[in-house]
């Protein structure tokens, strides 16, 4: 790695590692993608595996690092298989990429907060309550101390055409059968779109050590299944809306909030913080 290249996206068969591939080639830039699954011109490179193993390309101009565990439970159950992946991992390929001039742009999430309060600055403490959130949260600050090199973008809950939940619900209504969402549990859904446009323009230029991808408020997961349901044309009777409690479901944390301020990527992008409708009218 040495003079300015292309962009190496690690985890390009992830969801958001595939838009932001498609997007970054779509405005011009040469993409090396990198894959566990050995898909088609993908370099093969595991996380979890020795970092002696890696064969890194040479002369990228950046690299984004999408590839996690992204899994809450797996965090949780299997936290050294997990911490490889989301922290040591990252921490090292950004150190490689750094040392070679590169910049480095990784993944993080609203969850290094606890959701106290809305809209969390970036600046805030972190102060991470579950396992995948402590991982992302180690793996920021570490990365961040390699200095102006590298962009943290944390990304409240994205959803392209679906999510595992959501296929939940639809199958779910499909057999005739009611759905139990959270009332209490909320997101603040943004496109794919919009997640891969800011990771892509941090990937071409340094916008600062932090960025925030927000949507504008938060929804209830009780609302998006109801509004979903009639939109399926399913029977409003089969939504009924049960707290994290009442369901008996054990999570780490319920946060009271996941919207962040994402005034830094409004003033640097134009890209204001969107109507968190907008993302879930998009699913299919
Ligand atoms: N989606 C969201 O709502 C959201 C919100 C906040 C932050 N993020 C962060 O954004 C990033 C991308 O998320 P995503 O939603 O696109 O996740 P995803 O669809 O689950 O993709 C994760 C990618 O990581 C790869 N991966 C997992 N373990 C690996 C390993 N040992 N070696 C190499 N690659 C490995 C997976 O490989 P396989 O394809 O082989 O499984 C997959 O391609 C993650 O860092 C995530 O924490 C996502």
């Amino acid at each position: 790695m040495g003079e300015a290249g292309g962009v190496l996206v690690v985890g390009a068969d992830g969801t958001i590692g595939a838009a932001v591939a498609a997007r970054l080639e779509a405005i011009g830039h040469d993409v090396i993608r990198t894959s566990r699954r050995r898909s088609p011109e993908t370099l093969p490179l595991d996380l979890a595996a020795d970092p002696a193993s890696w064969r890194l390309p040479g002369g990228v101009a950046a690299a984004v690092l999408c590839a996690a565990v992204t899994s809450t439970e797996a965090c949780r159950s299997r936290p050294d298989e997990a911490r490889r992946v989301n922290v040591e991992a990252p921490v090292e390929l950004g150190r490689r990429v750094a040392a070679a001039g590169g910049r480095i742009v990784f993944l993080s999430t609203n969850m290094v907060f606890d959701g106290t309060v809305p809209f969390t600055p970036a600046s805030a403490p972190r102060c991470p309550q579950t396992a995948y959130g402590r991982m992302k949260a180690e793996a920021e600050e570490r990365l961040l101390s390699y200095g102006d090199a590298v962009s943290v973008v944390r990304l409240t809950k994205v959803i392209g055409r679906t999510l595992p939940v959501i296929e939940g619900w639809r199958a779910t209504l499909g057999r005739g059968e009611t759905v139990h969402p959270f009332s209490d549990l909320p997101m603040a859904p943004v496109t794919l779109d919009l997640a891969a446009a800011v990771i892509a323009a941090a990937a071409c230029e340094r916008l600062g050590p932090i960025l925030q991808v927000s949507a504008g408020a938060d929804l209830a997961y009780a609302d998006v299944a109801a509004r979903l349901a009639a939109r399926w044309g399913f029977a409003p009777e089969l939504v009924r809306p049960v707290t994290v409690a009442e369901s008996g479901t054990r999570l780490e944390h319920v946060p009271a909030h996941t919207t962040l301020d994402a005034s830094a990527v409004r003033d640097r992008l134009g890209l204001e913080s969107p109507d968190p409708w907008a993302a879930i009218d998009e699913v299919a």
